[in-house]
């Protein structure tokens, strides 16, 4: 192979960047219309480009469009393309533009797109992780500290938690969304262009809310990218521990919940698995969302202004993070939707340790001993239980009272029930304040529909 069919492949991106098309052909037709508008074309002239460029893009659609590698890139697929169907006047669309605001603008109009359909999808986990908490408001299971049974929550409660999580990414998205929502267009190659642009109308044509307000900084800034990496690797450490969760709790060990069937594989040589793949291969799916984050930061890190073609190495990853982001989320809104729980080990579990250990000791301070003391007391307690392998329910009154004095009847009705009811404090697990979180998550989620 001789080094210029070495060097030529080397550079070529259409293999990925056609996936652009939609974006290129829609800035393309507002960049020929502004033209008009503005008399640096003539309008029969820009009326042949808006009309070859719609039949491009039928063309792509219908698969019947020769993409050409020699072209390199999406770009100037498209473009030879239009003068091949429409001839000359295709030869004025590139007036006033250079591909490096093209390219730009073509980002940042797929991500805003993307960003909105990543948004529905977190849309419905959020959903199914709201009817889970509320179809199970009164399931009791241990809450964790160090993987150790340390309090009773509800599992409304815990599943809330992502709730709050995912909610978060979805800001962060949005944040994300607003970043790109910047028009490039008119920057040119890096230094602006010597014609009468109306760049203001370029942006409200392509549905952007502002103008990029330097040039230089508009054909080589990625950092909106960068917030989408962010964001989706967040959003992917969250979805891994959730993952985590429901692998730990489907094993039989905890025995807290059952995957179906549809979200779970059999071994191939012990016939009694059932392997939680769909959560295993999603936390595993973090790392190259990680890694995209990584490779844009690296990529971009050493370069100069303004645009350099390292540049062009931002699109690979991104399109990778895009379809894992959203693959795992509808593996998760299916999974999470499909869970069954098995209510009665998960309340053992609560009720089959010491988790209430915090209980006794708060039912000593309000009987009016200082916590430190009270915490003291129940640590000898919980050692003379585990001795005589009991649990606290499992002890009398009396030996309550060799303890301390302060211990009455009420010490023996205190259960997981109560203990979950009593932290009533805003943001706790008690069940009343579990519905009003409830309730205020499918709020959230009904204000949010459309967005
Ligand atoms: N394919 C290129 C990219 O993705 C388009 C911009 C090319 N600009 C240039 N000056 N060669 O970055």
């Amino acid at each position: 192979m001789g080094l210029k069919e070495v060097s030529s492949d080397y550079t070529v991106s259409i293999h990925y960047d056609r996936r652009l098309y939609r974006q290129d052909i829609r800035g393309s037709t507002a960049h020929a219309r502004m033209l008009a508008r503005q008399g640096i074309i003539d309008g029969s002239e820009a009326e042949a480009i808006v009309d070859g460029l719609a039949q491009v893009r039928s063309e792509i659609e219908r698969d019947e469009f020769p993409w050409r590698p020699e072209l390199e890139d999406v770009h100037m697929n498209v473009e030879r393309r239009l003068h091949e169907i429409i001839g000359e006047p295709a030869l004025r669309l590139h007036t006033a533009r250079s591909r490096n605001d093209q390219v730009a603008l073509d980002m940042r109009m797929y991500v805003k797109d993307a960003i909105a359909n990543l948004l529905e999808i977190l849309g419905h986990v959020r959903g199914a992780l709201v009817s889970l908490a509320d179809d199970h408001r009164t399931v009791v299971m241990p809450g964790y500290t160090h993987l150790q049974r340390a309090q009773p929550v509800l599992f409304a409660h815990h599943m809330l938690a992502y709730f709050e999580m995912f909610g978060r990414d979805a800001a962060r998205f949005d944040q994300a969304r607003d970043r790109a929502d910047v028009m490039p267009l008119g920057s040119g190659a890096l230094a602006g262009l010597p014609y009468p642009l109306d760049r203001d109308w370029v942006a409200a044509e392509l549905g952007f809310s502002r103008i990029s307000t330097n040039s230089m900084d508009a054909v080589s800034d990625r950092d909106f990218l960068l917030d989408f990496h962010a964001a989706a690797s967040i959003c992917a450490m969250h979805l891994s521990r959730l993952a985590e969760e429901l692998v730990i709790w489907s094993s039989d060990e905890f025995g807290f919940i059952r995957l179906s069937d549809d979200f779970t594989t059999g071994s191939s040589i012990m016939p009694q698995k059932r392997n939680p793949d769909f959560a295993e291969i999603a936390r595993g799916k973090t790392g190259r969302v990680f890694g995209n984050l990584i490779a844009l930061l690296t990529t971009l890190k050493g370069l100069p202004l303004t645009y350099n073609r390292d540049m062009q190495e931002d699109k690979e990853g991104f399109f990778d993070t895009e379809d894992t982001l959203t693959a795992t989320l509808r593996v998760f809104a299916g999974m999470l939707g499909a869970l069954k729980l098995n209510e009665g080990r998960m309340r053992d579990a609560a009720q089959s340790s010491y988790v209430l250990a915090t209980d006794i000791a708060d039912y000593l301070v309000s009987k009016g001993m200082p916590f430190r003391g009270a915490y003291r007391i129940v640590a000898s307690l919980s050692d003379y239980a585990v001795e005589r392998n009991k649990q606290f329910h499992d002890l009398s009154l009396d030996e309550f009272r060799t303890f301390s004095d302060l211990f009455d009847e009420g010490v023996l009705a205190i259960s997981v029930d109560t203990s979950i009811d009593a932290r009533a404090v805003p943001g706790g697990t008690g069940a009343a304040r579990v519905g009003e979180a409830i309730d205020r998550a499918k709020q959230e989620l009904e204000g949010r529909n459309g967005v």
